[in-house]
């Protein structure tokens, strides 16, 4: 049994609509046990999801162990990604308590920053035997763009450009090594940038086409269509309101950092309308990117199987057409977005 798969850009890969987001089992935000990572992907697969996503970034290399370990049982027919752009080097200073960057007891290696050609065919290698693996289907240029980068992403974008980053990407994909290539970023602007400059075939591109923004309508998705690129719609809960709503006590998470006031108020107005069609907030934000047809895959953190059984619940929740249409007439929604329909509920049932 697989969900429903859609094509990635001109290559031969599908993904199926819902994908696993592995960062959790970096232990991002939460400790999570290796068996439960475990339980969590096996149920996943069970459950017909062909599309799991990691990096070396998620616990320093933690989450590539952890997918390594469940994908290398059997050939499961799972589309997996992984990034590059950080080297892992080994750091004897690190303690398993530490948390960085989010990521609680991450292992013991510090991050070098290296999209040249020889940092992006290291990282590479680095990573299939991270993973225990002989293969990895899509590779993304993990976070370059100013918003991670600062000041020294000029530097970075040229050991991409001139630097042959992109034409080691272009040349494994020419030998077969990968099946697709793009960026892994949560900024639009490098997006555009790169579909100028490199043969891309797909850009993940987290928490920027939610129902919180959707500023890729505007130059991105356009781009898209045209030359044929794919995206995938990651952190489609902006990195917790979305999902957690407003309502359940503490600092909802935007963006990986306590939501500002203008956020939570924008979500409170969206909560409002999904009470009034008894639509669960979680079920709308993870169905709504969807509805792109520039969008090949939805691709929500899971870390858990308790969360995945909710997750594959609320890709499946029906929700009403005057929902959408609800929130666009109250300026919730920007009216030229795509929004699901009943056809696409009877596709997922
Ligand atoms: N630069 C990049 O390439 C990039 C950037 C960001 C993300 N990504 C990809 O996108 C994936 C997803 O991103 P993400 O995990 O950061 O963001 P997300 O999916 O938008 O949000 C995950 C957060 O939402 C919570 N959550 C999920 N479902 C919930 C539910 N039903 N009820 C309550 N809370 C719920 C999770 O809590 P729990 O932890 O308790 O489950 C977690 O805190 C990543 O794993 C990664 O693969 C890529």
């Amino acid at each position: 049994m697989t969900l429903p798969t859609r094509p990635l850009g001109q290559t031969e890969l599908r993904l199926t609509e819902l994908g696993f987001g592995a960062a959790s089992l970096g232990n991002l935000n939460r400790r999570i046990d290796d068996a439960t990572g475990r339980a969590a992907i096996d149920d996943a697969i069970a459950a017909g999801i062909r599309f799991v996503d990691t990096a070396p970034f998620y616990g320093r290399g933690l989450s590539e162990r952890r997918v390594g370990d469940a994908l290398r049982e059997a050939d499961r027919g799972v589309v997996l990604s992984t990034k590059v752009g950080r080297l892992l080097t080994p750091d004897a200073s690190a303690t398993a308590q530490e948390a960085r960057d989010g990521f609680l007891s991450p292992m013991p290696f510090r991050v070098e920053y290296d999209y040249s050609r020889d940092g992006i065919l290291r990282a590479f290698e680095a990573s299939l035997h991270r993973l225990g693996l002989d293969r990895i289907d899509m590779v993304f240029v993990h976070d370059i763009g100013r918003k991670v980068l600062g000041d020294a992403h000029d530097r970075h974008w040229a050991e991409l450009t001139t630097g042959g980053g992109f034409a080691a990407l272009e040349s494994l994909r020419d030998q077969g090594a990968i099946a697709a290539f793009g960026l892994g970023v949560n900024e639009v602007e490098v997006c555009l940038d790169a579909i100028r400059v490199a043969p891309v075939d797909v850009l993940l591109l987290a928490n920027r086409y939610t129902l919180l923004e959707q500023t890729p309508l505007d130059e991105l998705f356009p781009l898209c269509a045209q030359r044929q690129v794919s995206v995938v719609a990651g952190a489609p809960y902006n990195s917790g309101i979305l999902a957690t709503g407003t309502r359940g006590g503490g600092a909802p998470f935007y963006d990986y950092g306590p939501a500002p006031d203008a956020v939570v108020a924008r979500v409170r107005r969206i909560e409002a309308v999904a009470d009034d069609w008894q639509v669960p907030l979680a079920a709308a934000a993870l169905q709504f990117p969807l509805a792109h047809p520039c969008v090949a895959s939805v691709l929500p953190g899971i870390g858990d199987p308790r969360r995945l059984a909710q997750t594959l619940d609320l890709y499946r929740h029906p929700i009403p057409e005057g929902f959408w249409q609800a929130l666009v007439a109250e300026g919730l929604l920007r009216s030229d977005a795509p929004v699901p329909t009943t056809r696409d509920e009877a596709v997922r049932a």
